[in-house]
């Protein structure tokens, strides 16, 4: 395994050397204390603390619903377990959108007290003026074009983006913007890899990879649906590590086991 323990704490910096070395960029989602313990532990670049949450932690269909007050718990709560990652943190829905202020307002509530290193935030043309305004304060900005998923009621569907020409363009437009603004990195989520490829070599800022093929800088992957938390998603681009779903269930069905047969605690597990 190739990860380079060298490197004390990744930085910005960092990334942009990475990619102009070559070297692929790993990026995970985490939401608490102990797994992201773990994935800092393990190497891994860049943790972010995605509005995913949502999903995966809340059970919500969608990431409207999560607050920036629930965002500033799961990232405070990241940050205390890691030493060496690059944490990142999404502005939630509803926290940006409105004007450039109130980015600016809820981007210094996450850094003042959470301890992250940087936000995210989806769009590219239409938030301009916010990342800006972000940038401008010392935060560092990473963007997300493609399919994103605060948007999903525009869309309609989770399906891939970018697939027309007309899309594709402005993809294109909005990832130069976000560059030439400062964005430290961008995620591409959902779309043709012959574009995602387009796009990482036309700019000199790592892109991040999310079903948006091999040729990205790096890659990132929800921690439920790699570790097989969640069994019932299951894209294309999806590739799955452990089945923790049914390793847990076994576990847990052994536990209530030992219990009704009153064989947890034996003599050695109690006082
Ligand atoms: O919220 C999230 O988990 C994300 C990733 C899918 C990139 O934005």
């Amino acid at each position: 395994m190739s990860v380079n323990k060298e490197v004390k704490k990744i930085t910005t910096h960092t990334l942009l050397k990475m990619k102009e070395s070559g070297e692929k960029i790993s990026m995970i989602t985490a939401y608490d204390f102990s797994f992201a313990k773990i994935f800092d532990d393990a190497g891994i670049d860049i943790i972010l603390v995605g509005d995913s949450a949502s999903n995966v932690m809340a059970g919500h269909e969608t990431t409207l619903p999560i607050t920036l007050e629930q965002m500033i718990y799961h990232a405070s709560s990241v940050v205390r377990g890691c030493h060496r990652s690059l944490i990142v943190v999404d502005l939630p829905f509803g926290s940006y959108q409105g004007n450039s202020k109130e980015a600016l307002n809820s981007t210094i509530r996450i850094m003042k007290e959470t301890g992250a290193h940087a936000i995210k935030l989806e769009g590219g043309e239409e938030v301009l003026e916010s990342v800006k305004r972000i940038l401008s304060s010392g935060v560092p900005v990473m963007g997300h074009l493609g399919l994103t998923p605060q948007s999903i009621y525009k869309f309609g569907t989770y399906t891939v983006r970018a697939k027309e020409e007309e899309e594709a363009e402005k993809l294109k437009r909005d990832a130069m913007l976000l560059q030439e603004a400062g964005c430290f990195a961008i995620v591409l989520e959902k779309i043709p890899a012959s574009l995602a490829k387009e796009v990482t070599e036309k700019l000199t800022i790592p892109t991040i990879g999310i079903g948006a093929g091999a040729d990205c800088d790096g890659q990132v992957l929800v921690m439920h649906d790699m570790l097989g938390i969640n069994t019932e998603f299951k894209p294309r681009f999806l590739r799955t590590y452990l089945n923790l779903h049914k390793d847990v269930t076994n576990a847990v069905h052994k536990y209530i086991d030992d219990i009704k047969s009153k064989n947890f605690p034996n003599e050695n597990e109690q006082y």
